[in-house]
């Protein structure tokens, strides 16, 4: 998810506010082209195809959404071979954008507060979502689908972006299950990938559906559990044995949500005095995974995303990306004009959980504003060194993504490049370049927003010396507003690449 972060006092000339504003605005247009203007080189190895989702628009027609979480998934693909690059960009055509684009105004609520014009009464007891899917793209088992968590997946062509429609993976999902934002793929699985993934339904009592899909995109495995209490998941992390939640200590009060007054996520409540608790789930197929669902009990913090787990002698380490508390919007009467000094800021930070003791170590190991992090899919699951992450040009201070970081877990040196002023980032993808031996042999992909230009770029480094800057930056013709999730394939999507001289 994106962060709403901004200036503190000794950050406050790393970027103009209405810079970071202007990433926002809506992009209605789809294009398709050939990337002409080009700084440096791509990779003549590196092929293959990005796709990226994200909301495209932050109004419809005018009337402005209260938070781009509520924004209409839009997914950019750049296809890459040869050294040359295509790019595209496709709204996903749910039911909701073609009807909201056909009568031209918000014909739904938003999960984060958007309201249907007419003041709360239009509102009251419409609790029909709409299936934005906007938050990340994969492709798999020969599927490329859009996700979003709380709804089936879109299935789209990969090659044109057009839209299937929604996808219920083989019969697996029935009409309006909800399927996760955040597989993770098992790198090594009985000697091939596996994509993990899960879905939960929250009430009292909330319920996690587990589900294992081989490289073909058949189900290898499923389970079901019951965990007490409302809980918030967006995210999980796995090892051999084990899928790793984080249950933070929220409550849901959904009445302001049902009589029309705020939008679902804006019933979350925070309650800094319970602890945050780890959930530990053994995978049903696990060789050596020990009992039932384990839970171990931490310092109360906030957490969307994981960076990565594993295990090692006896212990479950887990990295994660953490909040003080849940990020609102503080009062503020949209996301444009939050206070970002109150916004409560996100670290990197090392859980370490001692399986027979039920002690939990907490390290903070990034001090500095981070989300968003990204490793060698090889590592997903297993002992790792390298991370990268988007993170704030200055190290203290709560502000937006304008860096990446580079972090050895081994040795705790850092890099770090900056598109400070001007240039806006979020999360970077790491791609092994084909011939690589090391855990940083590759590259990292980087879509930066650019309001020097109003326009976004796509920017490759080389892993390994990130702080010499983009080895190219692909420079779209257009903007493309502030995205959340995306995927590399090595299957070049584009056209011919040699019919472009
Ligand atoms: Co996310």
């Amino acid at each position: 998810m994106q962060t709403l972060q901004s200036s503190s006092r000794d950050s406050s000339t790393a970027y103009a506010r209405e810079d970071w504003k202007s990433g926002y605005l809506s992009q209605p247009e789809e294009f398709a082209y050939w990337v002409d203007d080009i700084e440096g080189e791509i990779p003549l190895e590196l092929s293959g195809t990005v796709f990226r989702n994200g909301p495209g628009l932050t109004d419809i027609n005018g009337y402005p959404l209260h938070h781009p979480f509520d924004g209409d998934g839009m997914i950019s693909s750049m296809a890459i071979a040869n050294g040359k690059a295509f790019y595209r960009n496709r709204f996903v055509r749910t039911a909701g954008y073609v009807a909201e684009q056909k009568s031209g105004k918000p014909e739904y609520r938003g999960v984060f507060g958007t309201q249907k014009p007419g003041g709360w009464l239009a509102n009251a007891f419409d609790t029909q979502l709409k299936n934005i899917a906007n938050t990340h793209i994969i492709y798999w088992g020969g599927k490329l689908l859009a996700l979003w968590e709380a709804a089936e997946p879109h299935r789209l062509d990969p090659q044109t972006l057009e839209t299937f429609g929604l996808d219920y993976l083989d019969g697996l999902l029935k009409k309006g299950d909800a399927f996760a934002a955040h597989p993770k793929i098992d790198p090594d699985r009985e000697g091939a990938a596996r994509l993990v993934n899960f879905a939960v339904k929250p009430g009292l009592s909330s319920t996690i559906s587990l589900y294992e899909f081989s490289a073909d995109g058949q189900l290898a495995d499923q389970s079901r559990h019951t965990l007490p209490g409302f809980a918030f998941l967006h995210d999980f992390a796995i090892t051999p044995n084990y899928c790793i939640f984080v249950q933070n200590p929220v409550s849901f009060n959904p009445l302001p949500f049902v009589i029309g007054w705020k939008g679902a996520a804006e019933c979350i409540q925070f309650n800094p005095k319970q602890p945050t608790k780890i959930v530990v789930i053994p995978r049903s197929d696990a060789s050596d995974a020990q009992g039932e669902v384990r839970f171990f009990e931490t310092d109360s913090c906030f957490v969307f995303h994981h960076a990565n787990a594993y295990e090692q002698d006896g212990k479950l380490i887990l990295d994660s990306i953490c909040y003080e508390k849940f990020p609102t919007l503080e009062g503020a009467s949209d996301y444009s004009e939050v206070d970002f000094d109150h916004v409560p800021t996100s670290k990197l930070w090392r859980f370490t959980v001692d399986l027979s003791t039920a002690q939990v170590d907490v390290e903070v190991l990034v001090e500095r504003i981070c989300e968003f992090p990204a490793l060698h899919p090889q590592k997903v699951g297993r002992p790792y060194r390298y991370l990268y992450l988007g993170a704030a040009h200055s190290s203290t201070g709560n502000a937006p993504l304008q860096a990446l970081l580079k972090r050895d877990l081994e040795t705790g040196e850092e890099q770090l490049w900056s598109a400070s002023p001007h240039g806006f980032g979020g999360e970077p993808l790491f791609v092994p370049h084909p011939a690589g031996t090391e855990e940083d042999d590759g590259w990292l992909l980087l879509w930066l927003y650019n309001a020097e230009f109003h326009r976004t770029e796509l920017a490759i480094f080389d892993a390994k010396e990130i702080t010499a800057g983009p080895v190219a930056t692909l420079k779209l013709k257009h903007h493309v507003p502030y995205g959340l999730h995306g995927s590399f394939t090595p299957t070049y999507f584009g056209p011919d690449s040699d019919a472009v001289a």
